[in-house]
């Protein structure tokens, strides 16, 4: 190590319990191995403080400030609630730190509320929803009845899903927004949706509600009449196993499957099944994604807020997704879409990549990038 060696202080903060804990679990191990991999030969030690946000917006404000104001961190990266990344967005950006997002797809994070400061290496919620939209009214579906937990996420999933299905020709015959964590029951909100006189329900949910709503969407007796579509989040390999059989079938979009052929894909694929013993998620790739984005800006000179925040940006690299590079109007990342279905494989169920559908830049959505400023 070079005796100009940086040391690099990181917030990370991530769900460590509460329905979203084994996203946060699986993004930390993911950015443990990124670390790993492309961080030995910086230059550069990355010291890691991790905070728990417990998916409630209000505790994660107080631990980004700790983060922010006690450790000073040099940078901060996590996030899995698009309802935390409402609530810290001022603060970062206020702050002038920069915040690598790696999970969270608030759309207003790269929209309205856009700033220098934070930059996605997961998704934005428009960008997995809206093309679905589309290639759903294309295989013939026409009416759909939409489920979602009531928050940020689960509204702006639906709104954009609900605008690349109608714009294509699709009804949405009805809609209805369970309560976020709270709800254990699904049972009166299918049978609305059986009478609904809809083709195909289509859902946003994650982590332990998917595992609930997917279960009980089959135990209730909806699955031979009326398929199940959705975010791919629903049917997510970190937990699609715990789903079961109930999950065969089951049609989704997302931004990355493990079954992605490709050689970087494979390497990563090989050694987190080596550091985890599990199949690398979605939330997997974006940690370690989030890992090496920041290790390339160490490496391209930047050491303090600012320059990590513009170094952040213009980061650009073949990862196991493919071509990844930063849309400069919004910082959102740029990535193609996969509808899959999950499918019985030989060691349990796996993802059946079925059409990729091709990287599209989000509209602004009222986003004027401001420059960094502080100093
Ligand atoms: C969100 O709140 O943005 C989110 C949470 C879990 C999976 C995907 C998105």
């Amino acid at each position: 190590v070079p005796a100009t060696a940086e040391d690099i202080k990181v917030g990370l903060l991530l769900p460590f319990s509460g329905v979203y804990a084994a996203l946060g679990n699986d993004i930390e191990a993911g950015f443990q191995l990124g670390l790993e991999q492309f961080g030995a030969d910086s230059g550069a030690t990355f010291e890691v403080i991790r905070e728990d946000t417990e998916v409630k917006p209000p505790v994660a404000l107080g631990r980004a400030k700790k983060l922010i104001l006690q450790d000073k961190v040099d940078v901060m990266a996590g996030i899995v609630s698009s309802g935390v990344l409402g609530a810290v967005r001022d603060m970062v950006h206020g702050a002038g730190v920069p915040l690598i997002v790696a999970n969270a797809g608030n759309d207003e994070a790269t929209g309205a509320a856009c700033s220098p400061y934070i930059t996605r290496m997961s998704f934005s919620n428009g960008q997995v929803n809206r093309p679905m939209g589309a290639w759903l009214a294309g295989q013939g579906v026409q009416k759909v009845f939409t489920l979602a937990p009531d928050y940020a996420a689960g509204r702006q999933m639906i709104d954009a899903f609900t605008t690349g299905f109608t714009a294509a020709g699709g009804e949405i015959v009805g809609q209805e927004f369970t309560p976020f964590q709270k709800t254990q029951d699904f049972g009166p909100y299918l049978a609305k949706a059986q009478a609904s006189g809809a083709d195909a329900v289509y859902v946003f949910y994650a982590g332990g509600e998917a595992i609930s709503f997917v279960k009980q969407y089959d135990s209730f007796g909806l699955k031979a009449d009326l398929p199940l579509y959705g975010a791919g989040f629903l049917t997510s390999p970190l937990y699609v196993n715990a789903e079961g059989p109930a999950a065969e079938g089951v049609i989704t979009a997302l931004h990355y499957v493990p079954t992605i052929e490709n050689a970087e894909n494979a390497a990563f694929a090989k050694a987190f099944t080596a550091a985890t013993g599990r199949v690398p998620s979605e939330y997997a790739v974006q940690g370690f994604d989030t890992a090496r984005a920041l290790v390339e800006a160490v490496k391209a000179g930047a050491t303090d807020r600012d320059s990590l925040a513009n170094a952040l940006r213009q980061v650009r690299f073949d990862g196991p997704r493919g071509t990844l590079a930063i849309d400069p109007a919004t910082n959102n990342l740029l990535q193609p879409i996969y509808v899959y279905e999950t499918v019985a494989g030989e060691a349990g169920l796996t993802q059946k990549v079925l059409a990729q559908l091709p990287a599209e830049a989000d509209p602004l959505n009222g986003c004027a990038m401001p420059a960094v400023t502080t100093n």
